[in-house]
């Protein structure tokens, strides 16, 4: 009998706070950061196929790889290998309905790599815990553990070390989206290259962590930090402007997004961001806007949303 089709729901990802240590001997970058979950949402499909292969539909999809170096393919190698399946043949067919900006800095390709991890467990029947993924899933990429955590959670080592965060409240956030990507190793060289003259560093996590044990946004909105704001800056100017205009509009603060280029900003409550959002989408920085909100669940199964 052929298996059933298995969709996964899963959000993007915002860095409220992004430390970026020194560069280490194997290229990465030692981290410390806060992820939070947002309700910016990829939906990830995934059946028995005898014509293997990656399709992608929404927004942005002729921006998204869908060859070998898609990191939701490489996920299902990763887990064919670990689960004595042949990865050339791994027999399924995956759909990605695209709601995360492609390219934007918001983890987009390791949200749909933590989402087809989590589809195959259940297509393959192979009841892998979710430390089980968690570790295939930092093998394949920094952002793809927290994509199946979700929620609030500070990272650490390249990202993929979490401990979940309290967050007492709700936060609203308008997302600015820009027409073409970055790429993340270029935005972390230009760093390298900017901190050989200079080069300011976000402050201690530790105030960040407990604004959001307060909930209050405006305590929040004067911490967000992000060490890669600059070298994204440098390489995609047009930025300095945008981040003037969300403020400009009316929002707490604004921040890039990862290594960019999105933009996000936070705002007092759900009616603020909506309104935030209408300014600054007639202000011409930015492609297009969208609000979100956040803390939201990692990569879930649909249908087994209420499950943990
Ligand atoms: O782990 P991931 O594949 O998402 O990382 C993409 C790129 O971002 C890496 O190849 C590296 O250039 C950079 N990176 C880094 N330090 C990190 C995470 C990512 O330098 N902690």
């Amino acid at each position: 009998m052929v298996p059933t089709p298995i969709t996964v729901r899963v959000p993007a990802k915002l860095n409220l706070h992004l430390s970026v240590g020194d560069s280490r001997s194997d290229g990465y970058h030692e981290l410390v950061t806060v992820f939070q979950a947002l309700s910016l949402i990829d939906e990830v499909t995934i059946r028995a196929s005898d014509e293997p292969g990656l399709e992608v539909h929404g927004e942005g999809a002729d921006s998204t790889p869908t060859g070998a170096d898609n990191l939701a393919w490489r996920a299902v190698g990763e887990l064919a290998r670990a689960s004595g399946r042949d990865p050339e043949d791994p027999g399924v067919r995956i759909s990605l309905n695209k709601g995360i900006p492609v390219a934007g800095g918001m983890g987009g390709g390791s949200s749909d790599a933590a989402a087809t991890l989590l589809a195959l467990n259940s297509l393959w029947r192979l009841e892998m815990g979710r430390d089980e993924l968690a570790e295939v899933a930092g093998a394949l990429g920094s952002d793809v553990p927290f994509a199946l955590q979700g929620g609030t959670a500070l990272g650490t080592g390249r990202g993929e070390r979490l401990v979940p965060v309290l967050a007492r409240h709700t936060y609203h956030w308008v997302i600015a989206l820009h027409e073409d990507g970055l790429r993340t190793p270029e935005v972390y060289g230009e760093l390298d290259r900017l901190r050989r003259n200079s080069g300011s560093r976000v402050g201690d996590v530790e105030p960040v962590l407990e604004a959001l044990a307060s909930g209050d946004p405006r305590e929040l909105a004067l911490l967000l930090g992000n060490d890669l704001q600059a070298a994204a800056v440098s390489l995609r100017p047009v930025l300095r402007r945008t981040l003037r205009a969300g403020v400009d509009a009316g929002a707490l603060a604004g921040i890039v997004s990862g290594s960019g280029p999105t933009c996000a900003f936070l705002c007092t409550d759900a009616d603020e961001a909506v309104r935030v959002a209408a300014e600054l989408s007639g202000a011409g920085v930015c492609r297009t806007v969208r609000v979100a909100q956040g803390p939201v669940p990692g990569a879930r199964l649909v249908g087994d949303e209420r499950t943990d």
